[in-house]
């Protein structure tokens, strides 16, 4: 499922997430998550949850929470960042808006399921004018806009269920929709393997219940081979629970399949 072009949904309504496809294969080998658990990772961002969002996530939870500086996200956007650029899973577009674009007018192309996260993402930056496409990232097969420079997964993979044995398999697809000298960066929030506040375990055992988050036994081990299976340049830092990734030279450059 895929739509693009301008959004003109009302960012003051409810979101409508539409229907995700029923389980099926994803990669070569990996069964797809459930449909309901795809939509309980994109479903609780809302207007008003997203009004809140920069001050909950990158203002308090980052500190107290996941021990990881805000600033250090911020700058793989600014190290990253391209004149061509797709962001997957966008929420409020705070790292958009703040972060530093290489050129004047980059071409920003949006993808996120929830259509309320389109909708204040490109009204808050709608000084780059983006294209948006409503999309489940698993369901992704190809982008009018591709190839692009940079794309970013920036907090995106522990909202998706399944294991990152699975959700790996996102980096070998999207590395298709990269021009050869582009970079795939993001970051991510570990379950396992990483020294966890009570903070974050409180955050961590209620956002998976919800299935919010489903990252419960994330590792970087397991987010390093799904990298360095995609990608020939993999470089990862670890900043308290959170994985902040970047890759280059997809191993595949052909179309989406
Ligand atoms: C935690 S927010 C990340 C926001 C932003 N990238 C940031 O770092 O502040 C996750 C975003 O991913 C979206 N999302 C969750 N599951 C998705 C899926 N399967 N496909 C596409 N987007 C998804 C959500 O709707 C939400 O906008």
């Amino acid at each position: 499922m895929l739509r693009g072009g301008r959004l003109s949904t009302d960012p003051g309504r409810s979101p409508k997430i539409p229907p995700v496809d029923q389980r099926g294969t994803f990669g070569d080998v990996v069964e797809a998550p459930s449909a309901d658990a795809v939509r309980a990772g994109a479903a609780v961002y809302r207007p008003w949850t997203l009004r809140l969002y920069d001050v909950w996530v990158h203002g308090v939870s980052n500190a107290i929470a996941w021990r990881c500086p805000t600033r250090a996200l911020l700058d793989a956007y600014d190290r990253n960042v391209s004149a061509r650029h797709l962001d997957v899973g966008v929420g409020s577009g705070f790292f958009l808006s703040q972060c530093r674009f290489p050129v004047a007018e980059p071409r920003v192309t949006l993808v996120d399921l929830n259509p309320a996260s389109l909708a204040f993402t490109s009204a808050r930056i709608r000084r780059y004018r983006p294209t948006v496409h409503q999309a489940n990232v698993f369901e992704l097969t190809t982008l009018p806009e591709a190839p692009f420079d940079s794309i970013a997964l920036m907090y995106l993979l522990h909202c998706l269920p399944g294991t990152l044995a699975t959700k790996s398999r996102l980096f070998e697809r999207l590395g298709k929709l990269l021009a050869p000298e582009g970079v795939l960066f993001g970051a991510t929030i570990l379950g396992r393997g990483v020294e966890r506040s009570l903070p974050a375990r409180v955050l961590m055992r209620v956002y998976n219940a919800k299935g919010i988050f489903s990252n419960a036994d994330d590792t970087l081990a397991d987010l390093e081979a799904g990298l360095r299976r995609a990608f020939v340049e993999v470089r990862v830092s670890l900043h308290g629970m959170v994985a902040v990734f970047e890759a280059r030279q997809p191993r595949a450059t052909h179309a989406l399949s």
